[in-house]
């Protein structure tokens, strides 16, 4: 491990070492000097994103979380919201989906993977499942890599870190960086693609999926800005991506002029690599009927997740059809959620 990471406070195999928390990090150290990891593991599941305006849930309460069964048992006792829908539901929505297209477009074979702001784990989980081996998953919230280690992916490394002010992480080069979801949130970009690249190495490849464009949360670029900040002129559009993954086919690129009505678009920087010998359009077994059916009726967990989603998962039926159709699977009617989902 680096010095830099043998420094800060290691709690459940998850090292601490998000910028900014500088007072939290001296109160888990000062716990664990005690012998108190009970106390220090509280500690870091009540850290939030500087988003988040919930306040943080009972400590009797966070004290409960390591005892949930699932997943979404913890992350209702972490008081995770709408979050908690989005990361329960991750397996067949749409923006999924388009990562999965870029992975098969652009895969990374034996390369270290770094899965930055990798939330709880999802895309780590599909490549621990399709062989990769060396994987590390990076967030600025401890507990979403808590919950990816101990349920989604156990077998990948994590470290709680922000991206753009990340200790040395002992990645070998060169690397496949990936970010999904997360990269139009990052107030400073140009740092926030230095930092991907400064991992990747030479000769590596920077990834970014579903960076929103004309979908206005965060703080999104133009395709331009996105195609300068990043460095390269290979781009998709995300709904693009979804369409070729569930038709089983090779996704289109396209030029930034005809992205600039895109919600969201996606990047591939440095090696573009080959595509994947195995196709992550179908999901590996065991597969469960996808809970977001209710008494045969597609059901949205939340208006909030309905509104985002809903208009745009055409591959799911408004009922549970009878006979499934051949393709069931691939529209994800069938998922292959964690074993403690
Ligand atoms: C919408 S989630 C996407 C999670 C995951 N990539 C996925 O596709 O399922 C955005 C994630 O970015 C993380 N995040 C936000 N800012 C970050 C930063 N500066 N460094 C690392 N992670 C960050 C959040 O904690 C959150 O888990």
């Amino acid at each position: 491990m680096s010095a830099a990471l043998l420094d800060v406070p290691v709690v459940d195999g998850i090292p601490f070492a998000r910028a900014g928390r500088d007072d939290l990090r001296a109160e888990v150290a000062g716990l664990l000097a005690h012998g108190e990891v009970d106390r220090a593991r509280v500690a870091l599941l009540a850290d939030a994103d500087d988003w988040w305006t919930e306040p943080a849930p009972p400590a009797e309460q966070l004290a409960r979380v390591p005892a949930a069964g699932t997943l979404r048992e913890a992350m209702a006792l972490l008081g995770m919201g709408r979050v908690a829908d989005y990361f329960a539901h991750r397996w067949s929505d749409p923006t999924h989906l388009a990562g999965l297209a870029l992975l098969q477009a652009h895969w990374p074979g034996t390369r270290p993977v770094v899965d930055v702001a990798c939330g709880t784990g999802a895309h780590l989980r599909e490549l621990v499942r399709r062989g990769c081996t060396d994987l590390l998953g990076v967030d600025v919230v401890w507990a979403k890599l808590w919950l990816a280690r101990r349920f989604v992916c156990p077998s990948a490394r994590y470290v709680c870190a922000d991206l753009t002010a990340a200790p040395d992480l002992d990645v070998t080069t060169p690397a496949y960086v990936m970010c999904h979801d997360a990269f139009y949130f990052l107030r400073d970009k140009p740092a926030a693609a230095a930092a991907m690249h400064a991992l990747a190495g030479p000769g590596g490849t920077v990834v970014v999926g579903h960076a929103h464009v004309a979908d206005p949360h965060g703080e999104p670029l133009t395709p331009e800005g996105y195609a300068a900040v990043l460095g390269t002129d290979l781009l998709y559009d995300d709904a693009e991506l979804t369409a070729a993954l569930l038709a089983g086919r090779a996704p289109r690129p396209a030029g930034t002029a005809s992205l600039a009505a895109s919600e969201a678009i996606a990047l591939v920087a440095g090696d573009p690599l080959s595509p994947a010998p195995v196709d992550l359009g179908e999901p590996l077994p065991p597969l469960s009927p996808n809970p977001l059916y209710v008494d045969g009726e597609l059901t949205w967990p939340s208006d909030r997740y309905a509104r985002e989603y809903g208009p745009r998962s055409a591959h799911l039926p408004a009922r549970w059809p009878d006979p499934l159709p051949a393709d069931a699977a691939r529209r994800r009617l069938l998922v292959d959620l964690p074993e403690a989902w």
